[in-house]
C-alpha cells in the first residue's frame, strides 16, 4: 500500500499539498478512507476530515464553507474574508492543541474553477510559528492535473504526487486470494488459469477484479463447481460487457528453430474470445 505510507509521511512532514492521481477503479476512494481511518485511529494527533465532491458546479464560497464546517467551526460567516479568518483562527487552535489538520478531498477533479484552487493555495499558505497549519490531499483521475493547472503557483507547491497503477499479474492473483481468505474461504477457489484470465480481463484494475471475481463466484456456485476455471471468467467478462484489449492473435504454437529467446513473451492461451498468458 505505497500510497498510504507516502501520503502519511507527507502529512507528518507537513508537505502541505499531496495529490493522488488514478484512473477509475484503481482505489482512490479506498485509499482516502484508509487514510481517514488510520489518522483517526491515531488519537489526538490529527484533526482529519474527508470531503467528497459530488458535482462540478461547486463554487469557492461553497467549498470554503464546507471546509469551515468540517474543521468544527459552528457558525461559519457568510462573508468570505470573515470566514477565512475564522478558518485561520481554527487552524491555529488545532495547532495549539498539538494536532495536525488534514483535509482529504476525493473526486477533486469536480473542482473546476480557478478561484477554488487560488483559495486552497491561500489556506495552504497559512503559517504559525514557522510551520504550515494545513495539509490537503486531493484525489482524482488524471484530468485533475489539468484543473490544477488553473493555478500554476499551486502546482509548484505540490509536496507529493503519487500516481496509482493497476496491479500486475502476480499482484492480481495475490489480491484475489487475499480477498477470498478475508471472506473465509479455506482454499483457492480460482485456478491459476482463472486468475490469469481475471488479470487479462481486468487489466489489473481492482474494481474490475472485484466485479469479475464476485460474479464468477456466483456463477460457479450456481453451476455447483468445485473450482473456477478460465471459462467462467471469460463468460462473466463477456456478460459484464468488458471490452477486450485490441490485441494481435497469439504467436504460432511452435516457433521456428532458433527463434526462441530468453525475452520471448509468454505464450497466450485462448478461452472464448479472450486471450490470457
Ligand atoms: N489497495 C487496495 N486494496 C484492497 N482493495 C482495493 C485497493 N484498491 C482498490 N480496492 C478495491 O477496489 C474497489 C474500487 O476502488 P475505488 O477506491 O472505488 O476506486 P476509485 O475511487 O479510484 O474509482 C474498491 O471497492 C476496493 O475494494
Ligand atoms: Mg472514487
Amino acid at each position: 500500500m505505497g500510497a498510504l505510507i507516502r501520503v502519511q509521511h507527507a502529512i507528518d512532514s507537513s508537505k502541505g499539498l499531496c495529490v493522488v492521481i488514478g484512473d477509475m477503479g484503481l482505489g482512490k476512494t479506498f485509499i482516502s478512507r484508509k487514510i481517514l481511518e488510520k489518522l483517526q485511529a491515531d488519537e489526538g494527533k490529527y484533526e482529519v476530515s474527508l470531503l467528497i465532491v459530488i458535482h462540478h458546479e461547486i463554487t469557492a464560497a461553497w467549498l470554503i464553507k464546507r471546509i469551515a464546517l468540517s474543521l468544527g467551526i459552528e457558525f461559519p460567516a457568510e462573508d468570505k474574508s470573515t470566514l477565512i479568518s475564522q478558518i485561520c483562527r481554527q487552524l491555529i487552535q488545532i495547532d495549539d492543541s498539538g494536532k495536525k489538520t488534514v483535509l482529504l478531498i476525493d473526486e477533486a477533479h469536480m473542482l473546476q474553477l480557478k478561484e477554488i484552487y487560488e483559495e486552497l493555495r491561500g489556506l495552504l499558505n497559512v503559517e504559525a510559528r514557522n510551520h504550515k497549519l494545513l495539509n490537503i490531499v486531493l484525489l482524482g483521475p488524471p484530468e485533475l492535473e489539468n484543473y490544477l493547472q488553473l493555478d500554476p503557483p499551486l502546482v509548484s507547491r505540490i509536496g507529493l504526487k503519487f500516481t496509482l497503477k493497476p496491479l500486475d499479474q502476480k499482484a492480481t492473483a495475490g489480491y484475489m486470494s487475499h480477498r477470498l481468505k478475508v471472506a473465509g474461504a479455506a482454499r483457492d477457489i480460482f485456478t491459476p488459469e482463472a486468475c490469469s484470465m481475471v488479470f487479462a480481463a481486468s487489466r489489473g484494475v481492482p474494481r474490475l477484479i472485484n466485479t469479475i471475481s464476485d460474479n464468477a463466484l456466483l456463477e460457479g456456485f450456481l453451476e455447483k463447481k468445485e473450482q473456477i476455471g478460465p471459462e467462467i471468467i471469460a463468460t462473466v467478462a463477456d456478460s459484464l460487457g468488458i471490452k477486450k484489449p485490441d490485441e494481435a492473435p497469439p504467436p504460432p504454437e511452435a516457433p521456428a528453430e532458433g527463434a526462441k529467446s530468453k525475452d520471448e513473451p509468454p505464450k497466450k492461451k485462448k478461452v472464448g474470445d479472450w486471450y490470457y498468458t
